[in-house]
């Protein structure tokens, strides 16, 4: 079984969502011997966002060479992505959705004929038998009934993404309100890495 990890973050050791994601994987390494783990820093390595010209190359036009680097390197992507059973996501809230670098590894793997297809049905996705568990971590509060709630582009967005590909329930583990202060941070975290070490196994 694949587990593919990614990170987002742009936090480095400080971030939440690393810690958290890190937890997730750690928890199903555990609990399903052979587990092969594959690793992603978007950060670290981050993917170009999309042009015209990768758009035309899509449909057949030939690149030119100073894109092809970057269009194998989004095969790649798309190749490990399709090649997953789970898929752990670290993704902080940059702006009330998620960091660019996460908005372009979806650009990669959002491919009609590969990931969805559209039918004479509307949009019918392809990559319904994978597992997708989410690290959120958020400064401020943004569930059900919170004046915010209105707010959130991450959780709603991701879900939204993943349906749309076939993955009709998308785990999340969130941490809020982790700029309101030392305290809460502490117990957002703490709140996380519980349900991290709870979550079913793979
Ligand atoms: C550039 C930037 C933008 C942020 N925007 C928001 C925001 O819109 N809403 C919010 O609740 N928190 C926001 N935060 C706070 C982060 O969501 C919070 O610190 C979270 O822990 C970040 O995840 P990380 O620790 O994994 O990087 C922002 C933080 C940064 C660095």
């Amino acid at each position: 079984m694949k587990l593919l990890h990614l990170d987002s973050s742009v936090l480095g050791p400080h971030s939440v969502s690393r810690q958290v994601s890190a937890a997730i994987v750690e928890r199903l390494r555990q609990s399903t011997p052979g587990l092969d783990v594959s690793y992603r820093d978007l950060t670290q390595t981050p993917l170009a966002h999309l042009t015209g010209s990768h758009l035309a190359a899509a449909q057949g036009a030939a690149a030119d060479t100073s894109l092809h680097e970057d269009l194998a390197a989004g095969r790649a992507v798309l190749e490990e992505f399709l090649a997953a059973d789970i898929i752990v996501i670290g993704a902080p809230m940059y702006n009330f959705t998620i960091p660019s670098q996460l908005k372009a590894w979806i650009d990669r793997i959002l491919v009609a004929g590969k990931t969805f297809k559209y039918s004479a049905q509307g949009a019918e996705g392809l990559a319904g038998a994978k597992r997708v568990i989410v690290a959120i971590s958020r400064g401020g509060f943004y569930g059900a009934g919170t004046p915010a709630a209105v707010g959130d582009h991450l959780e709603t967005y991701l879900r939204w993404v993943f349906g749309f590909i076939g993955i009709k329930n998308p785990e999340f583990i969130s941490a809020d309100g982790i700029q309101v202060g030392p305290e809460h941070r502490e117990k957002a975290v703490a709140g996380a890495l519980k349900a991290a070490s709870a979550l079913n196994a793979a």
